[in-house]
């Protein structure tokens, strides 16, 4: 961290002596006021819920410049590696801090196909959940458990360690997602092919069956490319939080990506995406195109408790970049299947449209984001709505795993633990039961 020249004054309107605080430079990005010795100096915390001016640790992983709609990995803008890379060379990026070189590419590839299989004793316990339960209850489940399948890559202070479960988690995670669905269709698993790419391997996981020679189409490969590497770092997002807060008390990997998995379910998050697609086909049976007027009313409408799912954001204040690369892929998607005219496609644009327009979205800032078009995708590609923000978990593994690994290695790291402003009752004495 670099000093700034500048530095922060506080001062208090009841005598208390200002204090000073010192002001750090990020290489972009907005500075930070250090405020570590604030208790100590001044024995008062600083209020933020929600974390809107908190910079919870410093990290070199991802960059989001939300007025402007950037997003970059490693420095890298994420329309170049969408574009340029795959998913692989994009963990290896977001793991080790460059893309791979042709040889580095190989090496890694290699390293974690060797480990997409899971251990045989995990359909076991897949088989112990309801066939109908949600994906994301039993990737929370599983990937817990992972911490007790594989002894040998649970200790997160030993580099090696951590180096191994990254890419077990990376190898496996795919092959739990495809294991849930199959589970809840009542299909036999699908071992995983290592001739495939890390994406057309998912496919065939989900989509092959042992009766038939399953091809994976490129088109849908490359879509799903693109998803994993759109969705596979956000800097230090909630579910991405979780991870570390979960990590700091030296917990196993396992274990603290199963916060982060269990974090990324919830609506107003990875969930996102289930509840955008359900948004889209509650108006399509109310009517389609013709009730979006209406709809958008019940949004406006502060006391419907409606929101239009797949809009806004905490850090975006422009159009998400990744949702720009999700409508192009959407496209090509609808194409390659002869969907063009997929009614919810149209239905998204219409409502995007009007959204864009609007006083109510246009004031507030609110643009799609990258679940506005990420359930359409996968729709069209054959994946059940119920398991989007599994899809959203796998890809977002290697993000949570770097970060912890970052936080991990950062000496300046300590167990995560927040203070609070009480509010409740001051000390009070027990009264015997019967005088209650
Ligand atoms: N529809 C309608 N109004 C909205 C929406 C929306 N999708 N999003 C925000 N607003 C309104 C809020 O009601 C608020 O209005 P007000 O100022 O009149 O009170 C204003 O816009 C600001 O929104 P906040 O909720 O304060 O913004 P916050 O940063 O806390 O929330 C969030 C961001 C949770 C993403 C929110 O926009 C939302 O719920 N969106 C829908 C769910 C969604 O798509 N989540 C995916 C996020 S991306 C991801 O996780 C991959």
């Amino acid at each position: 961290m670099k000093l700034a020249d500048n530095k922060a004054t506080l001062s208090f309107s009841n005598g208390t002596p200002s204090i000073d605080l010192p002001v750090y430079q990020g290489s972009v990005g907005p500075d930070v006021v250090d405020i570590r010795k604030l208790y100590g100096q001044t024995g008062m915390f600083t209020y933020d819920p929600g974390f809107l001016s908190t910079a919870s640790c410093q990290s070199a992983i991802t960059y989001i410049d939300g007025d402007k709609g950037e997003l970059l990995y490693r420095g890298y803008p994420i329309e170049q590696l969408a574009t340029q890379c795959d998913f692989l060379e994009t963990c290896h990026l977001l793991l080790y801090g460059d893309l791979p070189n042709t040889q580095a590419k190989a090496d890694f590839t290699k390293r974690v196909t060797n480990h997409t299989m899971v251990n045989e004793q995990m359909q076991f316990f897949l088989r112990g959940f309801r066939r109908d339960a949600h994906p994301m209850a039993i990737m929370t489940g599983l990937v817990g458990a992972l911490s007790a399948f594989y002894h040998d890559s649970t200790d997160i202070n030993n580099p090696e360690h951590r180096e191994i479960s990254a890419i077990r988690l990376i190898a496996k995670m795919p092959t739990l997602v495809a294991m849930a669905y199959k589970y809840s269709v009542g299909q036999p698993f699908m071992y995983p092919k290592n001739e495939l790419s890390y994406a057309g391997n998912f496919l065939h996981m989900m989509f092959a069956t042992p009766c038939a020679e399953y091809k994976v189409s490129p088109v849908l490969e490359r879509a799903l490319d693109r998803i994993f590497i759109l969705h596979a770092d956000h800097e230090q997002n909630a579910s991405t939080s979780t991870v570390r807060l979960c990590g700091s008390s030296g917990t196993n990997p396992f274990a603290a990506i199963a916060a982060g998995v269990a974090c990324l379910w919830g609506p107003a998050h990875g969930g996102a995406n289930e509840a955008c697609l359900n948004m889209l086909e509650d108006i399509q049976r109310q009517g389609g195109v013709a009730k979006v007027a209406e709809f958008m009313e019940k949004v406006k409408d502060k006391n419907s408790g409606v929101k239009l799912m797949g809009f806004g954001h905490r850090v975006y204040k422009n159009y998400d970049p990744r949702a720009k690369l999700m409508q192009e892929t959407c496209k090509e998607v609808l194409a390659e299947l002869g969907l063009e005219n997929d009614p919810l496609f149209k239905l998204a644009m219409a409502l995007e449209k009007i959204a864009l327009e609007d006083d109510y979205f246009v004031s507030r800032k609110l643009y799609p984001n990258v679940d506005f078009y990420s359930g359409i995708v996968q729709r069209a590609i054959g994946i059940p709505t119920g398991l989007f923000t599994a899809v959203f978990a796998l890809a977002r593994t290697v993000g949570w795993i770097a970060q912890l690994n970052e936080m991990i290695s950062d000496p300046e790291y300590k167990i995560g633990r927040p203070r609070q402003l009480f509010t409740g009752s001051a000390h009070r004495e027990v009264k015997p039961l019967a005088k209650r």
